[in-house]
């Protein structure tokens, strides 16, 4: 595992942009994996910054989503699909066709996971996945529990992630009870994986990582440390507690 510790929040976007750019540039039709929230807005906008330089080319690049909440489709404000379309894909020369966000409201749910799996193998496996991480330790939408899905799967999410969450919504109630997640094998599967974390609130996840000697699923996060290449990029304050 790699370790970046960044004075801050614009350095960790510059940081983790430039290493996404240059596998782009080795890869023209690299499979990205995404993730939301509020952690990569900044990646993304550097990302958006380099297209419109002429530096980054993403007509060939593909993309996979980590997350979406079931019942929201692309339209709803609220829902993962909105959210990168703001913030990503309708600001590059993406294809519409190459960018994979798992359906909120697809008919037969199990049915849907199994084949959104298939399709990254099909794609070739996700080349480098970017994540963020909850205050809880969990990765997309995998939260802290007995046992973790190993697959694309229906989730349920904590009470904790669901008042964490709610600042995207106008109240509380607002917020999808479940979501439909890649899982923690889904995620290992990545041939690299960048994982960001800025600010004060995510210094205890940090930390359980970074001082992790047993991994555990009530850290989903700390699964990370049995993938041979991760990179962690935080700043001083969520690093503030691993010093
Ligand atoms: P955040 O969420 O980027 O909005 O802090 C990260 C996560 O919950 O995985």
């Amino acid at each position: 595992m790699k370790l970046i510790v960044e004075k801050n929040y614009e350095n960790i976007s510059r940081t983790a942009a430039n290493i996404i750019a240059d596998k782009v540039l080795a890869k023209p039709g690299i499979v990205l994996g995404l993730a939301t929230g509020s952690t990569p807005i900044g990646t993304y906008k550097e990302l958006i910054k380099m297209y419109k330089e002429g530096i980054l080319d993403f007509s060939e690049v593909r993309s996979f989503n980590l997350d979406e909440y079931v019942g929201l489709d692309e339209n709803n404000p609220y829902s993962y699909r909105y959210f990168m379309n703001e913030n990503l894909f309708d600001h590059i020369n993406i294809k519409k066709e190459n960018i994979h966000v798992p359906d909120g409201k697809a008919e037969n749910m199990d049915e849907y996971c199994k084949d959104y799996d298939r399709l990254i193998e099909k794609a070739g496996g996700i080349d480098v996945q970017i994540l963020g991480i909850g205050e809880n330790g969990h990765i997309a939408f995998i939260e802290p529990d007995t046992s973790l899905p190993i697959g694309t799967s229906v989730v349920e999410l904590t009470e904790d992630t669901i008042v964490v969450n709610s600042r995207f919504f106008n109240s509380v109630d607002e917020v999808p009870r479940t979501a439909v997640s890649m899982g923690i094998g889904s995620i290992l599967k990545a041939k690299s994986i960048l994982l960001l974390a800025n600010g004060r609130r995510k210094a205890d996840a940090i930390n359980s990582i970074l001082e992790c000697e047993r991994i555990s699923t009530e850290i989903p996060a700390s699964f990370l440390l049995l993938h041979p290449d991760v990179t962690i990029i935080v700043d001083e304050e969520a690093y503030s507690k691993s010093k």
